[in-house]
């Protein structure tokens, strides 16, 4: 199907209409949640992504290799493993943050809803406008907070003030940070705390309405209280969005994901539901990372 990109919020001809159609709200996005919980129980798992024999090295180095997962939709898939294994690799190269990366040299197949997102034809930032990214370590711009989560409505060239003002709020709920910083939008993000800081650039990423979310440990640096409000976002997030979270905490991989993928040395070793990989795992690896004997 050949449909027509809007050049400035990344959407197809046919999921602008239905976006304007739409209320101004949170109860905008519901027909699409519905939708999609439909889809998977009348025909199993939905796909979102899929990645096929990829590879991705650094000059000479490889850094993963012949790395194969579906990522289905409105899951949470997590992604864990020894360090230097290709973990935060594998996850840039979902929305191409690896082309950022000088000498970086991609193989195989990344697609998202069945449309291949490495190619002559793609756009790499409408890529991350719809698959979008959170970092270890919170990193908010020296900006108000209110500025912090319109920066990237503003690129899109969303230039309409109540738009933007609404979407601010939207995002900053979904976030669940809204109580906290509703009245002092105008202070520095800066001003937050560390775990606040990390909700922000949360809210900064769902600003844009991505369908995706990778986040690349984003609780390493918090404290448990902090880690619990992130954990909770993250599974309620899961009813709208599809998430990839890498983690190095494996109980956290185990109270929020629905499917953990195990990379050991470059290698996706293997993937399945939670449960089964943390309690059954097929592979002596998997058995020996879960058990803390190595890593
Ligand atoms: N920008 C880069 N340039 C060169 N090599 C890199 C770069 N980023 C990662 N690597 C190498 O690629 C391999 C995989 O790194 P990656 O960061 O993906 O691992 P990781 O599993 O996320 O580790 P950690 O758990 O420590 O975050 C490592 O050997 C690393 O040194
Ligand atoms: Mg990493």
């Amino acid at each position: 199907m050949t449909e027509t990109k809007d050049p400035v919020e990344g959407l197809s001809s046919r999921e602008r209409h239905a976006k304007d159609a739409a209320p101004p709200h949170d109860e905008a996005r519901v027909p699409r949640v519905v939708a999609a919980a439909h889809v998977a129980v009348a025909h199993g798992t939905q796909l979102k992504m899929r990645a096929k024999d990829l590879s991705v090295r650094y000059g000479e180095k490889v850094a993963i290799r012949d790395v194969s997962i579906d990522v289905h939709a409105n899951e949470v898939l997590a992604l864990i493993g020894p360090s230097g294994c290709g973990k935060s690799t594998f996850l840039r190269s979902l929305n191409r943050m690896n082309d950022t990366v000088p000498g970086v040299g991609v193989d195989g197949h990344v697609e998202l809803d069945g449309e291949p997102i490495y190619g002559p034809q793609v756009d790499p930032v409408l890529v991350r406008r719809r698959v979008g990214m959170v970092f270890q370590r919170s990193n908010p711009f020296p900006k108000s907070i209110f500025e912090n989560v319109a920066y990237g409505l503003r690129i899109a060239g969303v230039r309409e003030r109540s738009v933007i003002a609404e979407r601010v709020e939207r995002a900053l709920r979904h976030a669940a940070i809204w109580d906290e910083v509703k009245d002092r939008l105008h202070e520095s993000g800066l001003s937050l705390s560390g775990g606040q800081q990390q909700r922000l650039c949360i809210a900064r990423a769902l600003a844009v309405e991505p369908e995706v979310l990778l986040m690349d440990e984003p609780a390493s640096a918090l404290d448990p209280i902090a880690t619990a409000k992130i954990e909770d976002l993250v599974s309620n997030l899961r009813s709208e969005l599809t998430i990839v979270i890498v983690t190095h905490n494996m109980q956290q991989a185990a109270r929020v994901s629905q499917r953990t993928g195990f990379f050991y040395m470059g290698k996706l070793v293997e993937v399945g539901d939670t449960t089964t990989i943390f309690t059954r795992p097929k592979q002596r690896d998997t058995e020996d990372y879960i058990t803390g004997r190595f890593g």
